[in-house]
């Protein structure tokens, strides 16, 4: 009988080391990260995204937050696609880390993005989140490159990928909230990884590599 990780192998990736573990998003999981999101990402004085989708109401912000992650399975495909992991902490529903691309066979490059309930911040699980899918991609998914953006006046993001070996790519001036913010490009080279020295446990990997044409 079809599984439905045959129909979208995302669901069938489990990524740990330690207390820390991404999984692929299931409706289950869904609907708990639309419950972390309203919770509050962040200080709302603040935004960190390029799309100011935490301004939207609570009940809005829920539902947006779930059709999201529906379109990014409905739209997964070879010429592009997302990987969306749910992150668990000791067994806990955090957050959320991303890898995004497109053309990917030919460009072999992705733009890592993710966030956490705010109560879990400043605890080392963004530095290892995104430690992990960076090794993850590097080691198992034949990436060359990995990017990531951060706006000036998000220093946690900033501390997370300099601790993690992203280089400055420059600096662009774009408009956040209807006013200028600057927001500093960031590109990771598999040399500069800081990897950790415990190994990370990848299963499922083999149906998602087909999935991304890696694999005949
Ligand atoms: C960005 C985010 C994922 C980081 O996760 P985290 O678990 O809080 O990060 P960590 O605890 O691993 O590391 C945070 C680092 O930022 C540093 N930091 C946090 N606030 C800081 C500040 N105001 N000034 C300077 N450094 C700061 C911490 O000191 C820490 O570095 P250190 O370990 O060297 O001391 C999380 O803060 C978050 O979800 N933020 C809201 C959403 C977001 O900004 N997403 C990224 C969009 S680009």
């Amino acid at each position: 009988m079809t599984a439905l990780e045959d129909l979208f192998p995302p669901l069938g990736l489990t990524v740990s080391r330690g207390p820390l573990e991404m999984r692929g998003i299931t409706d289950e999981l869904l609907v708990g990260l639309c419950d972390l999101a309203a919770g509050g990402i962040h200080d709302p004085a603040t935004m960190p995204f390029y799309f100011p989708w935490t301004d939207a109401p609570a009940e809005e912000l829920r539902r947006n937050t779930a059709a999201y992650h529906w379109r990014a399975r409905a739209d997964f495909s070879v010429a592009a696609w997302d990987l969306n992991l749910a992150v668990l902490w000791d067994g806990r529903l955090v957050g959320t880390q991303g890898l995004s691309t497109s053309d990917f066979l030919v460009v072999r490059t992705g733009e890592t993005g993710s966030w956490l309930g705010r109560e879990f911040h400043g605890r080392g699980i963004g530095t290892a989140m995104r430690r992990a899918v960076c090794e993850l991609a590097f080691d198992h998914l034949d990436f060359t490159e990995i990017t990531s953006g951060a706006f000036l006046d998000n220093p946690a993001s900033r501390a997370v990928s300099a601790k993690v070996g992203y280089r400055s790519n420059g600096v662009r001036r774009l408009p956040r909230r209807g006013e200028l913010a600057l927001n500093e490009r960031l590109v990771l080279a598999p040399e500069d990884l800081v990897r950790d020295p415990d190994p990370l446990r990848v299963e499922g990997l083999g149906p998602l590599r087909r999935a991304v044409g890696l694999d005949a």
